[in-house]
């Protein structure tokens, strides 16, 4: 919900505006929706006789009915009401926040100053922008994802990859196959069964062990990450492969 009259909000989402909008104007009789540009070109009579409007509540209006039902059913619902810059001293919007709490919410109340709604506050931060504390909030939902082939290795169709993935700054490793090769005769397979991945695990030798299951040393090396050659090298002298030369040129 909003007390802002802009239409900054709403766009496409489900907001109720509480003051109402100045996005478009009504007629003050019927209600019929009009737009902003016509009553700037001065058609200031609906076809029923009555005004055009703009469609903000005015000092001395009540606000509409249906604006604060909305707010009261989504406040109701809410597990996290957040204020972002309300003095809360206007109602009915600094009912919404009480509400809340009675209904189990946690509050959180954002604004350069002191409000009377901070004592039911589970959290009240007077000394940050909101575009600050949104910006915040939203790094803590980004995940930053990288990818990166530690190890191919091959045979005729098919190839088994040990992969790491940096996850918000913590690294974890996966083993994934592409078993192209042996499902080629069965056209009706689903396309899942040409990929297959392991679960994620934090220590490069869990994923080695995931690796093992497959004969992977005597497979054709196709890339080994260039912070992994020495490392990968000493792995595969420890398997025995039968083709070291080939795994040599591979890892330098
Ligand atoms: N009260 C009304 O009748 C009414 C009607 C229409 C629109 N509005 C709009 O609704 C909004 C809230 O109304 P109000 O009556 O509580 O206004 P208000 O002016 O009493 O309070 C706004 C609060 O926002 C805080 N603030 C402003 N910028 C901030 C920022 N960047 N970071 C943190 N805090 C910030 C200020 O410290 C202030 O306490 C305002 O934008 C107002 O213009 C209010
Ligand atoms: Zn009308």
């Amino acid at each position: 919900m909003t007390q802002n009259t802009d239409g900054f909000h709403s766009g496409n989402l489900k907001v109720s505006e509480l003051h109402g909008t100045l996005s478009h104007c009504h007629c003050n009789t019927c209600g019929k929706i009009y737009d902003n540009q016509l009553f700037l070109e001065n058609q200031t009579h609906c076809n029923c006789g009555g005004f055009i409007r703009p469609s903000v509540i005015l000092f001395g209006e009540s606000l509409s009915e249906e604006a604060i039902a909305m707010a009261e059913e989504e406040t109701i619902k809410a597990d996290l009401f957040i204020v972002l810059g309300s003095s809360l001293q206007v109602s009915p919007a600094n009912y919404f926040p009480t509400l809340a709490k009675r209904n189990g919410a946690k509050v959180v109340i954002v604004n350069g100053e002191k409000t009377p709604l901070d004592p039911i506050a589970d959290l009240v931060i007077n000394d940050k922008k909101i575009g600050n504390v949104l910006e915040e909030v939203n790094n803590l939902f980004i995940i930053k994802s990288i990818v990166e082939t530690i190890l191919e290795v091959g045979w005729k169709g098919g190839s088994i990859s040990l992969v790491r993935h940096i996850i918000n700054n913590s690294v974890r490793y996966c083993v994934t196959t592409n078993e192209g090769a042996l499902y080629d005769e069965a056209d009706d397979l689903p396309i899942e069964a040409y990929f297959q991945k392991s679960g994620l695990v934090s220590e490069i030798f869990q994923a080695m062990k995931v690796l093992d299951r497959y004969p992977w040393a005597q497979l054709v090396p196709i890339k080994v990450h260039d912070d992994y050659k020495e490392y990968i090298f000493n792995q595969v002298m420890k398997r025995k492969p039968r083709d070291i030369d080939r795994w040599k040129r591979v890892c330098n």
